[in-house]
């Protein structure tokens, strides 16, 4: 690097070089990326070292909640960074205690014990070892329309596409289908996919079956909201086989569906629940498995084989602390709901007036829509797993335009932090709606 740029901040061209050159980007062929380059952010913008403001609607990866730059985080990562940047986690210190003791107030039902992690995938790799362990069954079932993190185990639980360059993954695993088929087939009855989830343990032996993991609410796979009755099923099957069911809200919880965590709608009761993003809203890295009392009591004199060097990262925690109190102070949750219901109403206005759009679908501030070619054939705008000069056309539109959210396949996404006020999402509503012109001209 020349001495010249170490003494003054880079251009947005000199951070992409050479972040280029010298590392590497997730999910991607390194010819192909084209970063967008960010200096700094506030509430629900942020700005590139040129100044070019973006509307962040998608709260960068699902995870900054409460939006960007909030004092109060910063501040208590400041002070515990200060005070003890780390412990080991076989000590213990005040953020973990009161951490747990807070997340045991919010969680559903009796989960009330806590190992943290370092975000989602290693949250999603401890639930399987504790639901082996407790059951002494080995299968877990997961479903083909989900995400539950890049690490060895939970990408062999992951059903989409990201999986495939992983296998042979993890012994045990089986994948069943969703209650959604895409846009073409569209959904099943909960009866119904109940009914082939029922036959599939039946098939596989239920003696054998650890545990169901799936997402309360689907994320990347196109925000996929169960049919009602559907998480009240699962769980009912479950208890009859004693096969846990794990709920991995980790893009769902913390009031992105506008509940503390999704499983709250349906009022079921998981008996393990994954967590990351929201919970320090990504200020910095921590997940976590919630389990229930009973899972926990299997270790009172069992070892509990499983550890992490940051485990319980006081740092982490008291930014978890802080991030939570932030949701409460501004009753980011109600606003979530509130929000929400306006983004739902704006959306299907959008709906009425762009013949591209097949479905728009939301719960809280967790949205999504999906683009067609013909409403007739619901043929989408991009295959399975690819995308069309639309979808791209689409994508290079919102950027141009200031708006950050994820493009993907034949959807885009609707999911801003969860402090935005109506003029604000009315402002990014509005860069949508000129942007559905592109995908319109393109449907017969
Ligand atoms: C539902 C779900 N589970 C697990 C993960 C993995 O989390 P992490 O990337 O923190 O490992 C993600 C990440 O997007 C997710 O959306």
């Amino acid at each position: 690097m020349a001495t010249e740029t170490l003494k003054r901040p880079m251009t947005g061209e000199e951070m992409i070089a050479l972040s280029k050159k010298h590392t590497l980007f997730e999910w991607s062929a390194q010819s192909k990326v084209d970063p967008i380059p960010v200096a700094r952010a506030k509430g629900i913008y942020f700005w590139t070292p040129e100044g070019k403001r973006f509307i962040d609607f998608n709260s960068q990866l699902m995870c900054v909640n409460i939006g960007h730059g909030d004092d109060r985080v910063i501040r208590a990562i400041q002070r515990q960074a200060a005070a003890l940047a780390y412990a080991s986690p076989f000590m213990t210190t005040e953020p973990r205690a009161r951490l747990g003791a807070k997340l045991a107030e919010l969680a559903p039902g009796d989960i009330d014990v806590f190992f943290f992690t370092n975000g989602g995938a290693e949250a999603n790799e401890n639930a399987i070892k504790l639901a082996r362990l407790t059951t002494g069954r080995h299968k877990i079932l997961a479903r083909y329309r989900s995400y539950h993190g890049a690490t060895a185990g939970s990408i062999t639980l992951t059903g989409d596409p990201r999986r495939w360059p992983s296998e042979p993954g993890l012994p045990g695993v089986v994948h069943v289908l969703d209650p959604y088929h895409g846009i073409e087939r569209g959904w099943d009855s909960a009866e119904r996919s109940l009914a082939m989830l029922a036959e599939v343990v039946e098939l596989e032996g239920p003696h054998t079956i650890a545990a169901f993991i799936l997402e309360t609410v689907t994320g990347t796979n196109g925000v996929l909201i169960p049919p009602d009755g559907y998480l009240q099923g699962v769980r009912e099957l479950c208890t009859r086989h004693g096969i846990l069911m794990i709920c991995d809200e980790v893009m769902a919880g913390f009031g992105r569906t506008g509940e503390w965590f999704a499983v709250d709608h349906w009022k079921i009761v998981p008996d393990i629940l994954t967590m990351a993003k929201g919970l320090t809203s990504a200020y910095v890295p921590l997940g976590a498995v919630g389990m229930r009392r009973s899972i926990a009591e299997h270790f009172r004199d069992n070892v509990f084989p499983g550890g992490l060097t940051y485990n319980s990262h006081p740092v982490a925690c008291a930014a978890a602390l802080a991030t939570i109190q932030v949701y409460e102070e501004d009753r980011l949750i109600e606003n979530s709901r509130k929000m929400g219901a306006l983004m739902k109403q704006l959306l299907a206005d959008l709906e009425r007036r762009h013949p591209s759009i097949g479905a728009a679908r939301s719960i809280g501030l967790f949205g999504l829509v999906e683009l067609v070619r013909n409403r007739k054939t619901r043929q989408p705008m991009a295959p399975f797993n690819g995308t069309s000069d639309e979808m791209a056309a689409l994508g290079r539109f919102f950027r141009e335009e200031g708006l950050y959210t994820l493009v993907r396949w034949n959807t885009f996404f609707t999911n801003p932090p969860l402090c935005i006020t109506e003029p604000e999402l009315r402002e990014a509503l509005a860069i949508v709606d000129r942007g559905l012109e592109i995908t319109d001209k393109a449907v017969a």
